[in-house]
């Protein structure tokens, strides 16, 4: 999950200096920002500092980190005249810095926790391209697969090879797991999932060079658990709206689980985060292939020193 950002006093200070996107562009700065939470948090694993969004940058549709809203994208997609206008780009070159970024990253964690290289799927991708930045009913993203089937196929297809080159390339540089996010879907109803967003999942992560780990993350999601698990990854990330138990039992125990803390929990006072944290641990009941995680982002504000008594709580909690 992002476990850097504005949350981290050492994030906020080189943020202060630079823009988001400065930041993701420059490694030696990508870098820092991706080892400091690691040794600060005393996590397992290292997550590349980037954005699911840089990969829209090249396409043209202006893409900005606003201060206060979020990310935007300033020529929303919303015809499939507007998909056909999308610049096709090489993503081993116009994305080469992040692929720098990696191969630093690596080097400077010397194999001593491993690295989660990552993109969006193409199912959250679109859902930006389309509705122009984050949103509560996805109406432009469902209105373009109402009115123009065709145009949406068009447009996930080209996301899809785009994403696995986009991952192929963080992996020959050196990331040893790669992480999909698909944080948006879980507005799919099942039966539209299937049909339009499956099997571009499935061809991203199909894509993946073999022998890579595939954790497959979603948020929102506990009626289409089965078609997820379905459509790859060899971990499945899931919120915390489901119980993970029971979210292990439906997409079948072979295959691995990773989550699920609600990131608000860690405003809670620390008794009160390990209580929550043996709880997870309890419904993962010792089997191989959990990977404890939240079950979405570190929210802003989040106090550091809770990060951290998470961290060591499920250490503690866990040890055998
Ligand atoms: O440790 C890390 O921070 C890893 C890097 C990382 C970022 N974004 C950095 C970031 C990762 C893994 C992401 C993934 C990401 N980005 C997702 C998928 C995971 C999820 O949380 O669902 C999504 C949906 C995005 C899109 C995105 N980027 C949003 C919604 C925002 C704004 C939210 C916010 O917190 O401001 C961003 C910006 C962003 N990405 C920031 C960071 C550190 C904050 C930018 C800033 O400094 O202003």
């Amino acid at each position: 999950m992002r476990q850097a950002g504005r949350y981290m006093e050492d994030y906020r200070k080189l943020r202060a200096q630079f823009s988001f996107l400065d930041l993701c562009k420059r490694p030696d700065l990508a870098t820092e920002i991706t080892v400091t939470p690691v040794e600060r948090l005393g996590v397992d694993a290292a997550i590349l500092f980037a954005d699911i969004l840089l990969v829209l940058e090249p396409m043209g549709v202006g893409l900005e980190y606003a201060k206060s809203d979020g990310p935007k994208i300033h020529r929303p997609v919303r015809t499939g005249v507007d998909v056909d206008r999308l610049v096709d780009f090489n993503p081993q070159e116009e994305l080469s810095y992040v692929f720098d970024a990696v191969r630093k990253i690596c080097a400077a964690l010397n194999g001593k926790v491993p690295l989660i290289g990552f993109a969006g799927a193409p199912f959250t991708l679109a859902s930006y391209l389309i509705e122009g930045g984050g949103s509560r009913d996805y109406r432009h993203t469902k209105q373009l697969i109402y009115s123009d089937r065709g145009a949406w196929h068009a447009l996930m297809e080209r996301l899809a090879r785009l994403l696995a080159s986009y991952l192929n390339g963080q992996i020959a540089a050196g990331a040893q797991v790669v992480q999909l996010f698909d944080s948006w879907v879980g507005c799919m109803a099942p039966e539209d999932y299937r049909d339009y967003v499956f099997p571009y999942t499935r061809l991203t992560i199909a894509s993946i060079t073999p022998g890579i780990p595939v954790i497959h993350f979603s948020t929102g999601t506990a009626g289409l658990l089965k078609l997820l698990r379905e459509a790859g990854g060899n971990v499945i990330g899931i919120d915390w709206r489901v119980n993970l138990d029971q979210a292990w039992q439906k997409i079948g125990y072979d295959v691995g689980i990773q989550g699920n803390l609600d990131p608000v929990a860690l405003y809670a006072p620390s008794p009160e985060i390990r209580r929550r944290v043996e709880n997870i641990l309890r419904r993962a009941a010792g089997r191989p292939g959990h990977i404890f995680n939240l079950g979405h982002g570190v929210l802003p504000e989040t106090p550091v020193e809770h990060v951290i008594e998470m961290v060591r709580a499920v250490h503690e909690l866990s040890m055998r």
